[in-house]
């Protein structure tokens, strides 16, 4: 079964085209990094997926279906910060949980264990203007692995952290997905993040964008990167993403 469908996606602005007749699907619990240039329109196909886009020709499917964002549940980490100014950490992290109607005992243990995870225990009660850039984007780290999604959208979500806890956080997003089976897309500018974490890797072209590879990550977890095996994966990734 395709969690997520998408067939001869094309969307321009104005006389700009970014992606140009895609088509690819996401199987029910991939976990998909997708690398591509800058400006190539990653961050255009993940808003044309939740509606926040209209495009001009072809469909996005969820469950073979249209999206509905009522009915399909997704949580997508945008690659600007999306945190809501007039709630706390607490609050931001509790909203997509009572949108859902989780038990207070769910959403309480829930809150904690989130919060715990991105090292933002203390932080709980700090509005997003007190915050740092890292904390900001923590924040929705947490509100999205809070909600248990069966569709997770990831924007380049670790760029901002430092080395520490991204690898922290990219060990946890695969133990999430080991755990749930939740299908994952992840978009990174980084090969070895990509490679670390991913059960399949997508690279894009250029703009007009297509799919230049599609390929599976054949590397058994846990991965080293240190290992021959996957040096060997770094490089031939790093080939494929010859852009320029
Ligand atoms: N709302 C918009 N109006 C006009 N042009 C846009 C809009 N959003 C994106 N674009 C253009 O579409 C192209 C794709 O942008 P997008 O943000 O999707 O790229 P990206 O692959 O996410 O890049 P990055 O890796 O830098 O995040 C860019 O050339 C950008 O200037
Ligand atoms: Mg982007």
């Amino acid at each position: 079964m395709s969690k997520v469908e998408v067939n001869h996606l094309t969307k321009s602005f104005g006389s700009l085209k970014v992606l140009d007749d895609i088509s690819f699907q996401v199987n029910d619990g991939d976990f998909l990094c997708i690398v591509g240039p800058t400006g190539c329109g990653k961050t255009t196909f993940l808003n044309s997926l939740v509606k926040l886009y209209d495009i001009d020709d072809g469909e996005i499917l969820i469950n073979g279906e249209e999206v509905d964002l009522n009915k399909h549940s997704i949580a997508y980490i945008m690659q600007e910060y999306s945190t809501m100014s007039w709630l706390t950490v607490k609050e931001n992290v509790q909203f997509g949980m009572k949108v859902r109607k989780f038990s207070r005992e769910k959403l309480n243990r829930k809150t904690e264990e989130v919060l715990r995870m991105v090292g933002l225990e203390k932080f709980a009660d700090y509005y997003p203007e007190q915050l740092s850039a890292s904390m900001l984007q923590r924040v929705s780290i947490a509100r999205a692995f809070a909600v248990e999604p069966d569709l997770l959208l990831m924007d380049e979500p670790y760029g901002q952290l430092d080395l520490e806890l991204r690898f922290r956080l990219e060990d946890e997003l695969i133990r999430i997905w080991q755990e749930t089976k939740t299908t994952i897309v992840f978009i990174t500018h980084n090969i070895e993040e990509a490679v670390y974490m991913s059960q399949r890797i997508m690279v894009l072209t250029n703009k007009p964008t297509k799919v230049k590879e599609d390929f599976v990550n054949p590397l058994p977890l846990p991965r080293n990167v240190t290992e021959e095996k996957f040096i060997e994966m770094r490089n031939k990734v790093t080939n494929l993403i010859k852009w320029w």
